[in-house]
């Protein structure tokens, strides 16, 4: 017991001192389940222009206002917070990284005369953010933009202007691309939540000539802009859709439904593969980029999309590691960040946190910060369902190093489970994805011995699942089942096999 308390105090040491050695980071607050805490919210406040109607709930309603992404610059983090409800005062704003407090307040970016809200007219030729889901920088030091175009999503779902994506480069904060996104690529109630700038034909120098891959996930597509060319496109396939059984999600006792469909998008720039997952779904995809930039098919040809592989539950984001090419994504219901190996197929556990891992919603990285990720959680659990806690940290962003000593790196905590046969992907024998081993048999795996990197609250546990539904699951309190046994999953109404992890934490 000892020891292992005494491993995981020396594991958060090296976390601390081989974290951020060159590029001067902003301060952290903490360490806390070997995630650096960068910063954290409650709710959010801005530093308002004069005059703004602060009073009005329908311009500034703190408890309607939900980031979906941070992203990080070199000397500010970005954050997108979507008009999901009435109340969000401007949907892109920034803070500075020199700001060293712990909730800092937001400005809108890049400044006040961009946002449409509290305005009575406006003409959408301008350059006018309307709801922002997503950004990327790109290697010109310019931040992609993709505005959604609606307001209110939740409520009345209104078209307030068309989407487009707005560039601006960061060194000037002027606006020096405009891409419509042109009417015959969208459907009615389109939701463009996500871009991927592919650079790797780029020969320019200048960043105009790349690709932009962009998700539509309520009319789920792929929207290829080819930026050279200055032509777009529209690609649909149905593991961009959600999957009906996976409308419901868990995170920890809160319950609810999101049809959404794809929504990670996480782009290999070394195999020119963009991996992609809906957001109700428990599956990973991909497809190459020369399928995506072949242009417009006919409206049955079938994409040749290719199924990776299943995970434990939903999820948001997915981030690419070019370190050794692995994919990190959180399934919502373990509050976990976890890391799979394409090539290898294991699967490892990161990072667990029931508090701090609510809801991820974006994990990305900083052109200007070699080697560390950056993971945002938003309990928008708790703000869907209107039980946000305005006394609690609602709002974290968090780091880490990749790869990380904290990591149960030569662990294959879970294993990709059933392989799915379908004519509509086309996984092969040889292929990356699945083989015919199909991994079916739980009790082959390699059983994790313990391990003291996870920083597990002394009651809490996490347990993995083999059997109808494959898995990881973290239980805490009085809810945690004995361990090594066969069980009633009750919540999920499921059998399963567990062992524990974590115990000699305790
Ligand atoms: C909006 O701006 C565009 C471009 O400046 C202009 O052509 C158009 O007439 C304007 N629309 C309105 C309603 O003012
Ligand atoms: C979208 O819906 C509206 C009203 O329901 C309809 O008037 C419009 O033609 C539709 N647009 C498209 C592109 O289908
Ligand atoms: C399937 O993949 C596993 C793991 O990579 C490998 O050991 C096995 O040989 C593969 N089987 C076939 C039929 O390719």
């Amino acid at each position: 017991m000892w020891r292992m308390r005494t491993g995981f105090i020396v594991t958060l040491l090296i976390v601390h001192n081989v974290l951020f050695g060159g590029f001067r980071p902003a301060r952290s607050l903490a360490v806390r389940s070997n995630l650096e805490i960068v910063k954290q919210w409650k709710l959010f406040s801005y530093a308002f222009p004069q005059n703004a109607p602060v009073s009005d709930t329908n311009y500034y309603n703190p408890l309607t206002i939900v980031p979906t992404s941070m992203t990080v610059g070199y000397d500010r983090i970005y954050i997108a917070t979507p008009k999901l409800f009435a109340g969000v005062p401007t949907t892109v704003s920034y803070v500075s990284k020199e700001d060293y407090s712990e909730s800092p307040i937001l400005r809108s970016y890049p400044d006040w005369s961009y946002t449409v809200s509290g305005r009575s007219s406006f003409n959408c030729s301008d350059s006018y953010l309307v709801s922002v889901y997503r950004m990327r920088i790109d290697s010109c030091n310019r931040l992609w933009i993709l505005d959604a175009g609606v307001s209110r999503t939740f409520e009345d779902s209104e078209q307030t202007c068309q989407p487009k994506i707005l560039v601006f480069d960061l060194n000037t904060d002027q606006v020096v691309r405009r891409i419509d996104i042109p009417r015959d690529v969208l459907r009615n109630q389109s939701i463009l939540v996500n871009l991927i700038v592919d650079e790797t034909s780029s020969i320019s120098g200048t960043c105009d000539d790349v690709f932009v891959y962009i998700a539509d996930t309520v009319r789920p597509a792929i929207i290829v802009y080819d930026g050279a060319r200055d032509m777009m496109w529209r690609l649909s396939h149905p593991a961009m859709w959600p999957d009906p059984d996976l409308g419901l999600v868990q995170v920890l006792n809160d319950r609810f439904f999101i049809m959404d469909g794809i929504i990670g998008l996480a782009f290999d720039t070394v195999s020119g593969i963009l991996y992609f997952q809906p957001l109700a779904t428990d599956r990973i995809f991909s497809i190459t980029k020369d399928a995506l930039r072949a242009g417009p098919r006919r409206l049955h040809d079938i994409l040749p999309i290719r199924f990776l592989g299943k995970k434990s539950s939903q999820g948001l984001p997915l981030y690419l590691a070019p370190q050794d090419g692995s994919l990190l994504f959180s399934p919502v219901t373990e509050t976990a960040i976890v890391s799979w190996n394409p090539q290898t197929k294991q699967q490892a556990v990161l990072f667990y946190d029931v508090d701090a891992l609510q809801f991820v919603a974006d994990i990305s990285a900083s052109p200007w910060e070699s080697g560390v990720v950056y993971a945002m959680s938003s309990k928008f659990n708790r703000f869907t369902l209107e039980t946000v806690n305005k006394d609690e940290i609602n709002f974290r962003l968090m780091r880490f190093k990749y790869p990380s000593r904290s990591a149960v790196s030569a662990q294959r905590l879970f294993t990709p489970s059933d392989q799915v046969r379908s004519p509509l992907y086309t996984n092969d024998e040889n292929s990356i994805a699945f083989n015919s081993t199909g991994y079916r048999s739980g009790l082959e795996r390699l059983v994790p011995t313990h391990t003291p990197a996870y920083s597990l609250e002394p009651s809490a546990k996490i347990y993995q699942f083999q059997g109808v539904k494959n898995g990881l699951h973290a239980f805490s309190g009085n809810s945690v089942p004995a361990a090594a046994n066969i069980f009633q999953l009750s919540q999920l109404g499921r059998l399963g096999y567990s062992y524990s992890l974590g115990h000699s934490v305790n």
